[in-house]
């Protein structure tokens, strides 16, 4: 199963990894891996043994997953050891901010450990340009992730996989198969270029009562070794399921009909009245915003905060659909994801007549 992810992201045969409870786990994975190459000894000795004195700074987009925050936590950096880099207004991560914020650090004396890339950002589904923040990695010789939580299955489509260009060059890999592979949860898995020895460094122990005896292959694929988790559940029987009964051309069919109805939402919110789109449609998140051209006077942008929040209660009150709100450059949006396979277009058009309807009740009702 491993080795199908492996190759599905381009990774060669040297690749391997483990599979994860889901992306928070798979980041933490990452991360930890990154942080031990900071130093000689930093996995037996700790930080302040080795490099003392200085701080070690990832960085990410300031659209990245929470699971980056704890991670850094964790792993006994410091929540503020995690550079939010600014998004342009598209929300992908900004190169020159980056470059900025690189050069910046290692003046004042902090040291750069690794860069993380988006593919698939929680609020928006955009892809961070993979290439140019792996050539950044190079450049200063640091750690590239690739949060590919959610994005990782455009590498099923043809059509789609160009998004992901640059995700083969990342040192590690998160997918969730829970997430765009339609797997039940909990199901994710972290991917290593070097292979399954990079996570053995940074996990491998042996107990007296799991000592070698058995030795040779098997210990291979003690994944206890390659990980936080002891006792684990059997993840990976239902990807595997799940990828013998679709297959690749079966995700890609499912993937790239999702993306459509994503671009055919986006086209009817451009349509209709007192609503605008936000941001672009890259994978099968659309994000939008009611947008009446009058609202409540005083503070306006508060007002139409609150009306995104409204509208989303109504539209869940109506047990019709769900949609998620969430914030982008600090103001409210409505949030769709299309994330069932059986959502067909006709779910899109009462979708539409839904917020026409219930956008229009609210408006009423405030008197707008
Ligand atoms: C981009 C991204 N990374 C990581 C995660 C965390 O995944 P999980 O909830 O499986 O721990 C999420 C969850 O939404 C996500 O969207």
């Amino acid at each position: 199963m491993l080795r199908w992810l492996c190759d599905l992201i381009g990774y060669d045969g040297e690749s391997f990894g483990t599979m994860t409870s889901g992306g928070s786990e798979a980041n933490l994975i990452a991360l930890k891996c990154a942080r031990d190459r900071a130093g000689d000894g930093v996995r037996d000795h700790g930080l302040s043994a080795t490099v003392f004195g200085t701080n070690l700074i990832v960085y990410a987009s300031d659209q990245c997953h929470y699971s980056l925050d704890k991670s850094v936590d964790i792993l006994g950096l410091g929540r503020q050891s995690l550079r939010k880099v600014p998004s342009d207004d598209r929300f992908h991560i900004r190169i020159d901010a980056l470059r900025e914020m690189i050069e910046h650090d290692r003046a004042r004396g902090d040291t750069p450990l690794c860069i993380t890339g988006a593919a698939g950002a929680t609020s928006t589904g955009i892809v961070d340009p993979l290439d140019e923040l792996a050539e950044v990695a190079r450049q200063y010789q640091l750690w590239f992730h690739v949060d590919a939580a959610y994005g990782g299955a455009l590498a099923f489509s043809e059509k789609h996989r160009a998004r992901l260009r640059g995700i083969e060059r990342a040192d590690s890999v998160t997918i969730d198969p829970h997430k765009w592979m339609f797997v039940p949860f909990a199901c994710g898995a972290v991917l290593m270029r070097g292979g399954g020895r990079i996570l053995r460094d940074a996990f491998d122990i042996t107990p007296e009562y799991l000592s070698e005896e058995r030795g040779g292959e098997d210990v291979a694929f003690d994944f206890f070794r390659y990980g936080q988790l002891g006792t684990r559940r059997f993840n990976a029987l239902k990807v595997w399921m799940a990828m013998k009964h679709l297959g690749v051309r079966g995700y890609a069919r499912i993937i790239e009909r999702q993306i459509e109805l994503a671009h055919y939402f986006a086209a009817r919110i451009d349509e209709l009245e007192n609503f605008e789109r936000v941001g672009e449609v890259e994978t099968a998140v659309c994000c939008f915003r009611f947008a009446p051209r009058e609202v409540k006077r005083g503070d306006e942008d508060a007002a139409r905060d609150s009306l995104q929040k409204a509208l989303q209660q109504r539209i869940e009150q109506s047990g019709e659909a769900w949609l998620a709100t969430t914030v982008l450059h600090g103001r409210r949006v409505l949030r769709l994801n299309i994330n069932s396979f059986l959502t067909e277009r006709r779910h899109i058009d009462d979708l539409v007549e839904l917020l026409r309807r219930e956008g229009g009740h609210l408006m009423e009702e405030q008197k707008v």
